[in-house]
């Protein structure tokens, strides 16, 4: 990624209100600078966004890259906003309607990195029935306007974003989960609660070295989920599963329920996204012994750092 920079300035990691903290982690690993843009909302809800007038020189250097979740969908918005705000500041766009300050600066070239915590949306990756929007799709195809690469963490299935126009680094925190359970929890079973969370959870039991199974599971709607019966051998067993996201906790819960009827000892539910929607913690807390969590979203079980696994794939964008 080109651009200009003065040998002064250092290159920022940047983020809004929310998602200072990965931001701050991130720019640490990457030895960046850490700016805060300013985000707050309008009485009626609105968004509103700057970047204050002392950042705008590290803003210019030769990349910089933006933490920001697309979800809530008030996270979408701000993530647009701040791409624009940053893509003015970057071309040199600094007129104001009062025509106060430096107006027109150079354009310093491409170099906006967006890192995306949760990616918002990623489930609705198909059309499940005719006329649905590819929403996981949409939002992208929004985001690849303004900038020039993305990182997004443990999206929950690839396919729905190939071909596109600009390059993304898809990254994963199983190897910081396995570290986690590793040290804290010491499961000899790892079980993936559906077919789609195979790969995640087995690389895990992998970097563990114990066993692994997993689960097929129907989705009736929403909130309700089956599995279909299957031996496990789990007897007297510490088992971790191992999923993308837990949201209502029913897929924890199902999967929990298996493995108390075939005699597990302890279990533990372990996730990149914690959303924890309606209930989920305290349905799940009587259903596991544990919940581990990345920070991707601010939960109260985030025990494992989102930062070290975006910074893997900010450093092989800028290779
Ligand atoms: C779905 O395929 C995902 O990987 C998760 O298993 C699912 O989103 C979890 O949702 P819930 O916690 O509501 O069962």
């Amino acid at each position: 990624m080109k651009g200009s920079r003065s040998p002064s300035v250092q290159m920022p990691v940047l983020s809004g209100a929310s998602g200072g903290d990965i931001a701050e982690s991130l720019a640490s690993i990457l030895e960046m600078d850490y700016v805060q843009l300013e985000s707050r909302r309008f009485p009626d809800g609105e968004a509103y966004v700057k970047v204050p007038s002392e950042a705008i020189e590290s803003l210019r250097s030769e990349a910089v890259v933006l933490v920001s979740n697309t979800y809530p969908d008030s996270g979408i918005m701000q993530t647009v906003l701040l791409l624009g705000a940053i893509n003015d500041v970057r071309r040199g766009d600094l007129s104001n309607f009062k025509g106060e300050g430096e107006q027109q600066m150079d354009d310093v070239g491409p170099g906006v990195i967006l890192a995306i915590p949760y990616y918002g949306y990623a489930r609705q990756d198909k059309r499940f029935s005719p006329g649905e929007a590819i929403s996981a799709r949409v939002i992208a195809d929004v985001l690849a306007e303004s900038c020039d690469g993305i990182v997004i963490l443990d999206l929950h299935s690839l396919d729905v974003l190939e071909g596109m126009s600009l390059p993304i680094e898809f990254v994963s925190s199983m190897p910081e989960i396995a570290d986690n359970l590793h040290n804290y929890v010491a499961p000899d079973f790892i079980l993936s609660p559906d077919r789609g969370a195979i790969s995640r959870a087995s690389e895990v039991a992998g970097l563990i070295g114990c066993e692994f199974s997993y689960l097929e599971k129907t989705r009736i709607d929403a909130h309700t989920i089956e599995h279909t019966p299957k031996d496990l051998d789990v007897s007297g067993k510490v088992v971790a599963i191992v999923d993308d996201m837990i949201s209502t906790g029913g897929t924890i819960c199902r999967a929990s329920d298996a493995l108390r009827r075939q005699g597990a000892k302890e279990i533990h539910a372990a996730c990149t996204h914690g959303l924890f929607t309606g209930g989920a913690l305290s349905r799940l807390a009587n259903h596991v012994d544990g919940i581990h969590t990345t920070d991707s979203l601010p939960n109260p079980r985030a025990n494992v750092s989102a930062a070290p696994a975006l910074a893997r794939g900010v450093r092989k964008l800028m290779e």
